[in-house]
């Protein structure tokens, strides 16, 4: 097992505002950063993001706003870094490949790249969509349409630079099959590996001749071409953590990466393109890319190319920002796609968070202040009965059952969990009926009822933090050393309007 853990998100294409899909990634890999801080400490953690700012339909966004192509990704990128700093995000690094730290390490692995052989020139003929930034086959673009986002596809032809991958196929196969962990969900390593049994690649066209786009990278064996922004934007994962050294050689502290997180859309960049660029760089491979699925909405993935995007800032306004992130993280298990609607919020919100959690917390604090005046119960717990037994053993195994969770990234699963803990100390409140014992005058049984509500709070405030770290301060504040300090109730019910 490593002692560190470097994970990563897509760097996000800067030609729009940000959306809840991009949030939904970004805000995953804050919860796994925060869980890993906690096992391997802040040191040994790095969480890098980022901003995709080259290429043509960047620079057609730009023109779009009369803008110089700089001065426009300069606002969008902005609007990330803004972004998630109101979503609670806490990275290490962000990085924009129109920083020199990045231009000069993609420079280099294109020079590596050329020098042994595995770039060349060539004719470029074929198909291709802006919107997506790919190329297509005949075959793939049926009735001139985009397979992925059903827009026009246009035909070029031009003398390009184009890297082999043909060259790697096997090697990438022979890997694939020995290494079943490096792509997750199990679906998507299915899906990889028979793309590739059944189709030969084409080798990779790196290149754009400067006449048609110049916002890019420019080829230091080629200046007149700039580089295809998939291959300057994969190159990000190391060039914010490494550099070349007078050998050749890719030297970081921070490499091999853990984790790869994304969506399925860039699957096969990131599981046929980028191992295969490293291979050929002779650098090693990630640990692990996990693709996760799709928000959707009305049964449209949703996307800023189709125009269905949901500003993450208005739910957050709207419902708050922990019941907008337990929200994405529960509602979906972690792979699969997800219908995104206002009503699963104010469900999830109602149900989990106000009834049970919310619940739990403000019923806890009430009767510390009426039975004990605001004192917490002073005692060590054994179990005297099989539910507090129970819900004792429950507190212990949480923190395995949770990260262990987490170590597969299972969110919803880690917070079913912590919910299990919730939901039998309301049970138990409800079985046991405290008033009863304050009426009969049962002080010692009392203070151990109440004092087991107490630790279990304060058990799973501990693991929120991980998830909604706000939440779980607010709760913490409440329950401060050996007295309560009752705050306002925690999430307050939505009513909806009755049918
Ligand atoms: O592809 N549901 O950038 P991008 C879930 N620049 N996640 C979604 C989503 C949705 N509906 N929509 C977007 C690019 N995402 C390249 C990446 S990486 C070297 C270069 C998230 O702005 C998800 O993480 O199109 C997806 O993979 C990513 O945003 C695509 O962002
Ligand atoms: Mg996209």
């Amino acid at each position: 097992m490593s002692n560190k853990f470097y994970i990563t998100t897509p760097i996000y294409y800067v030609n729009a505002s940000p959306h809840i899909g991009h949030s939904y990634t970004t805000i995953a890999a804050d919860v796994l950063t925060r869980f890993k801080r906690r096992v391997l400490g802040k040191e040994n953690v790095r969480f890098l993001t980022g901003t995709d700012e080259h290429g043509q339909k960047i620079q057609k966004a730009a023109d779009a706003a009369k803008l110089s192509a700089q001065s426009f990704v300069d606002q969008t990128s902005q609007q990330f870094r803004d972004l998630w700093k109101s979503l609670d995000v806490s990275y290490d690094d962000f990085i924009r490949t129109t920083q020199p730290r990045h231009v000069k390490v993609v420079q280099k692995c294109l020079e590596i790249i050329f020098k042994k052989g595995d770039i060349y020139e060539g004719k470029y003929e074929g198909l291709y969509c802006t919107p997506c930034e790919t190329f297509w086959l005949e075959a793939q673009a049926v009735g001139g349409l985009c397979p992925d986002c059903h827009r026009p596809v246009e035909r070029i032809v031009e003398t390009n630079y184009f890297f082999k991958l043909t060259k790697y196929q096997d090697w990438l196969l022979g890997y694939l099959r020995e290494n079943p962990d490096f792509i997750k969900p199990g679906s998507r390593y299915e899906e990889t590996l028979r793309f590739l049994e059944l189709n030969k690649l084409n080798d990779l066209c790196i290149s754009r001749p400067k006449e048609r786009l110049s916002w890019g990278i420019p080829l230091p064996f080629a200046p007149e071409h700039v580089t295809y922004v998939w291959f300057d934007a994969l190159v990000n994962y190391i060039s914010a953590v490494g550099e070349f050294d007078a050998r050749d050689n890719y030297v970081s502290k921070w490499w091999p990466a853990e984790l790869h997180l994304m969506a399925k859309d860039i699957l096969r960049q990131h599981t046929v393109y980028w191992p295969i660029m490293l291979h050929a760089l002779n650098i090693e491979l990630p640990k692990r890319v996990f693709a996760h699925g799709w928000w959707m909405l009305n049964e449209d993935k949703m996307s800023k190319s189709r125009g269905n995007v949901v500003n993450p800032l208005e739910m957050v306004e709207k419902y708050g920002l922990d019941a907008y992130r337990y929200f994405l993280l529960r509602e979906v298990p972690f792979g699969l796609d997800g219908n995104f609607s206002e009503e699963g919020i104010i469900k999830r919100y109602n149900s989990d968070l106000a009834n049970d959690l919310g619940n739990l917390v403000y019923r806890t604090l009430t009767m510390v202040e009426k039975y004990f005046d605001g004192n917490i119960p002073d005692l060590k717990l054994n179990g005297s009965t099989k539910s507090v037994a129970e819900i004792l053993a429950k507190i212990e195994h949480l923190p395995v059952r949770v990260f262990s969770a987490l170590d597969e990234q299972n969110f919803s699963l880690a917070l079913e969990s912590i919910w299990e803990l919730i939901g039998m100390a309301n049970k138990h409140v409800e079985e046991t009926k405290p008033w009863n014992l304050a009426k009969e005058n049962k002080q010692e049984d009392l203070k151990e009822f109440i004092r087991l509500l107490v630790d279990v709070i304060r058990a799973v405030a501990d693991k929120l933090e991980i998830f909604i770290p706000q939440t779980a301060a607010s709760i913490q504040e409440q329950f401060v050393g050996d007295k309560v300090k009752k705050g306002n109730p925690l999430f307050p019910r939505i009513e909806t309007k009755k049918k």
